[in-house]
């Protein structure tokens, strides 16, 4: 006679600090369990890591979106080693923003692929990633650089969604060759016409974008779509442009709002009528929700 024991999976939700709020909000539609754990730095900046939860053969599902990488990183990687030691089954890292993906070629002799690089390290401590439409540029997957299993997800949806209930007769407007696979799929979904611009980047904060032929679209709201808006040149640029061209001021929606500095009023300044990201980042031009998106791919998850 077989004695044959079905052992319940358990799914324990941790999030590193600063991602408390999509933590909390992810935990509660799979209705699992908080994970409770210390993160916190020692006078002497040195970190220090205490998980106060019961963890052995559970599921983790850690919160980290990954903007300013280099101070989430030791902390990201002593949280999940010490889930490790402590006898989880597997951790998932949900990292709505997934950084260090621009980095992906030696653009000059010497320098680092750092790209693959930062792959290797997360790959060593994590067994899963989810992330939001990370920066694939001279890469056709996550999959080339991590070596884990990597979820890839799209904001497009959602932003079509809010350009659709927010700004009547758009043109959807991407600053570089880049941006087209963003721009072509949110102005599908948004039912608006889209132009692609050119850019040349001349350094960090020099940059170059082409003038947009779009007298045509006099008429039309211009909305800037972009993955990243970190120091922002790039929608500055653009924007600047667009006010030669005689458009309207525009609305300038970034799926990651970096900001690096004073990005964000910059740009504003330059002439953006508005400036929308989703939460992937927190900040104050948070407008789209990306729990939804992140849900879907969740084990226990009944959002479909
Ligand atoms: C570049 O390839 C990306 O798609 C963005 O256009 C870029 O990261 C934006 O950077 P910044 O805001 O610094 O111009």
């Amino acid at each position: 006679m077989f004695n044959l024991k079905i052992k319940e999976m358990s799914t324990i939700v941790f999030a590193l600090p600063g991602n408390e709020t999509l933590a909390d909000n992810i935990r509660k539609q799979l209705g699992v369990e908080k994970g409770d754990a210390v993160v916190r730095h020692f006078p002497d900046d040195e970190t220090f890591v205490r998980v106060d939860s019961d963890v052995k053969e559970k599921d983790v599902l850690l919160v980290c979106t990954l903007d300013h990488p280099d101070e989430k990183l030791l902390p990201l990687y002593f949280l999940s080693q010490t889930l490790k030691e402590l006898g989880v089954r597997k951790i998932t890292l949900i990292a709505p923003y997934l950084a260090y993906m621009r980095q992906d070629k030696r653009f000059n002799s010497g320098e680092a692929i750092t790209s693959e690089l930062f792959a290797k390290l997360v790959s060593g401590f994590v067994d899963r990633i989810v992330t939001i439409d990370p920066h694939l540029h001279r890469r056709s997957s996550l999959e080339e650089i991590y070596t884990v299993s990597a979820t890839v997800l799209h904001a497009a949806p959602l932003i079509s969604e809010w350009i659709r209930n927010n700004i009547p007769h758009a043109l959807l407007v991407g600053p570089d060759i880049e941006s087209e696979q963003w721009v072509s799929a949110v102005a599908k979904d948004a039912r608006a016409p889209f132009v692609v611009l050119k850019k040349i980047r001349h350094g960090d904060k020099d940059v170059e974008v082409s003038i947009p032929q779009i007298v045509e679209f006099k008429h039309y709201t211009p909305v800037l779509v972009d993955d990243i808006i970190s120091t922002a040149r790039t929608m500055i640029e653009t924007v600047g442009h667009l006010k030669m061209a005689g458009m309207r001021p525009p609305v300038c929606v970034g799926v990651h709002g970096i900001f690096a500095g004073d990005a964000f009023m910059e740009l504003l300044r330059a002439g953006a009528d508005r400036v929308v990201t989703t939460n992937s980042i927190i900040h104050a031009s948070n407008r789209i929700e990306i729990a939804q998106v992140i849900l879907k791919v969740l084990p226990n998850s009944t959002i479909t």
